[in-house]
C-alpha cells in the first residue's frame, strides 16, 4: 500500500489545477482535495494559527474540532515544537485530540510563513494503524513547500 502511493502523480496534478490561478482559497481547497482523493485518507485540512490558538481553516473531510491551544493535542505540540509529528497510534499519544474515532494515526506538518513563522498545520488523518512514514513525511513537505510560497 504504502509504495504504491503515487506522489509524483499527486504533485503533478496539484501544479496543473494551480496553473494560472492565483486565488489562495482555490488553491488550498484543490490541494487538500487532491491529497485526500488520491490518496484515500480519512481526513486532510489545514489548522491556522490566530494568536495562541489554531483554529480549524480549510479541509476535506467529516467536521472536526474548531480550536486546538498551542502545545496541546499532535498538531499544538507540531506548532510549539515546529516539527512534523508522525503518530501510529493515536491513542498513544499523550494528549491527542481526537475529533473522529476512525481516526487511528495521524501525521502533522508545519507550514512556515515567509518569516519563517508557522502560519498553517497540515493535519492527516487515516482509519488504518500506522499509516504514515518518513517516505510519506519527505513527499508531503513537497506540497507544504508548494504551500509556503503562496501563502
Ligand atoms: N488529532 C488532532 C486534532 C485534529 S483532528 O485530528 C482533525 C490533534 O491531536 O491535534
Amino acid at each position: 500500500m504504502i509504495n504504491t502511493r503515487n506522489y509524483d502523480q499527486l504533485i503533478g496534478d496539484i501544479n496543473s489545477l494551480m496553473e494560472g490561478e492565483n486565488n489562495l482559497f482555490a488553491n488550498l481547497g484543490n490541494i487538500l482535495s487532491s491529497i485526500k482523493y488520491n490518496m484515500s485518507w480519512f481526513w486532510v485540512g489545514l489548522y491556522k494559527v490566530e494568536g495562541e490558538d489554531l483554529v480549524l481553516f480549510l479541509f476535506q473531510g467529516p467536521h472536526a474540532c474548531t480550536r486546538i491551544k498551542k502545545g496541546k493535542g499532535v498538531c499544538g505540540v507540531a506548532w510549539e515544537e515546529n516539527r512534523v509529528i508522525i503518530v501510529d497510534d493515536v491513542s498513544s499519544f499523550e494528549g491527542h485530540i481526537s475529533c473522529n474515532a476512525s481516526s487511528k494515526s495521524e501525521i502533522v506538518i508545519p507550514i512556515r510563513n515567509k518569516k519563517g513563522e508557522v502560519a498553517l498545520i497540515l493535519d492527516i488523518d487515516s482509519d488504518l494503524y500506522g499509516d504514515f512514514t518518513e517516505k510519506d513525511a519527505a513527499e508531503l513537505q513537497k506540497i507544504t513547500s508548494i504551500i509556503e510560497q503562496i501563502i
